[in-house]
């Protein structure tokens, strides 16, 4: 005999649970994404983390500041720009922010209370991350420990200082089209175009700038002996002579594993870091598709002139 009393009992807890579950489902659809977030998905944001070399810029290292706490000093023919705290601290970090104020900075470069943030903040490169990618890094940046460290602002000279400026700049220099793979082109192509594009934004130092320090895409990956903060940075494109033409799939691969050059000198400065923090961490299968791409940049014959020789940078770690 069916014990009824047992079995309605039973189907209401089922009917509450699949109501609760509902509501459920309705509130994190309501609040973006979800806040409860696999270890899986935090894995998967620590490698884009990587790849993109956010910890870099945004962690103090020669002052031994805390993991990304922020602090960190740029030099630049602007002014001096310190990067921010973006660990989850509710006060100096970002940990009141949600994941759609994530997005909107690093897809649109406009922080929660809606001013524009200043392209040394590479989302001019960032605004190409996949959705995927960005959830997943947003559920990483949530997982990393809260520092207590206030913000320095910015010592920029005028009118560099006037925010409103760069709405301006933006309509000139910032391109919003989303990632398209070219559909004639490799899988891996496309990987190593979209690492190289969006992540690892190989473009912000590789590719000159013009006079109000928007990227030259004619003379893209060209180098230039004269950035913003004053480095000088090679040609890595195909040419046999003034670029990295000549240079085989394995130097390329010694160069982005370990930061070694053909001559068997190593990069300094920023490069090393980039090394460091981004290249040297790629699976194998993303280091080759970044060679494949890497390999197929349209050659531009610009000769750099090299100030020093290349491990006299300053070093890193
Ligand atoms: C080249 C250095 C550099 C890199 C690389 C970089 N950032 Fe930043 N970031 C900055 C600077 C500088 C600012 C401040 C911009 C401003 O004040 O307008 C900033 C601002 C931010 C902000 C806004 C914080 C706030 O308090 O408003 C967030 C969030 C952020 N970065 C996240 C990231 C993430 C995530 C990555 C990696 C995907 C990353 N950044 C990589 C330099 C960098
Ligand atoms: C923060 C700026 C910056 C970023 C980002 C950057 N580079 Fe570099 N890169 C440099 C500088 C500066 C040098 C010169 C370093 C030296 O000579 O010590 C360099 C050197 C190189 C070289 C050696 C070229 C030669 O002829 O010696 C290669 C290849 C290279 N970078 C590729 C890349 C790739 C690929 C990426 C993206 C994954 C990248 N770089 C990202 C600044 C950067």
């Amino acid at each position: 005999m069916i014990d009824v009393n047992k079995s309605s009992a039973v189907h209401a807890a089922i009917v509450v649970r699949a109501a609760l579950f509902i509501l459920a489902l309705a509130f994190m659809t309501f609040m973006g994404f979800p806040k409860y977030v696999t270890a899986d998905e935090i894995e998967r944001g620590r490698y884009i983390f990587d790849l993109a070399g956010c910890a870099g810029c945004h962690t103090d290292k020669k002052s031994k500041g805390a993991f990304l706490g922020g602090g960190r000093k740029f030099e630049t023919e602007f002014g001096t720009f310190y990067s921010p705290n973006i660990t989850p601290d509710p006060n100096s970090g970002i940990g009141k922010w949600g994941s759609t104020d994530f997005i909107r900075a690093m897809r649109e470069g406009i922080s929660p209370d809606g001013f524009n943030y200043y392209p040394s903040f590479p989302y001019t490169s960032y605004n190409k991350i996949t959705d995927d990618d960005l959830k997943a890094l947003w559920a990483y940046l949530q997982s990393v420990p809260p520092v207590a460290q206030i913000n320095i602002s910015h010592n920029l000279t005028p009118p560099f200082n006037w925010r409103f400026l760069i709405s301006i700049w933006k309509l000139i220099n910032f391109n919003q089209t989303p990632f398209t793979p070219e559909q004639e082109k490799t899988a891996a192509w496309n990987r190593g175009r979209y690492i190289i594009e969006a992540l690892s934004h190989c473009r912000e130092c590789h590719t000159p700038r013009n006079i109000i320090g928007g990227l030259d895409i004619t003379m893209d990956y060209a180098g230039t002996e004269k950035n913003p903060e004053g480095i000088v940075v090679p040609n890595i494109t195909t040419d046999r002579d003034t670029g990295i033409g000549k240079w085989t799939k394995g130097d390329i691969d010694m160069l982005l594993t370990m930061g070694m050059l053909p001559n068997n000198d190593f990069v300094g400065g920023v490069m090393a870091e980039s090394v460091t923090h981004s290249t040297s961490k790629m699976t194998p299968d993303d280091k080759s598709a970044v060679i494949e791409y890497l390999g197929q940049i349209r050659p531009i014959i610009n000769p750099i002139k090299r100030k020093k020789s290349a491990n006299s940078g300053e070093s890193w770690q």
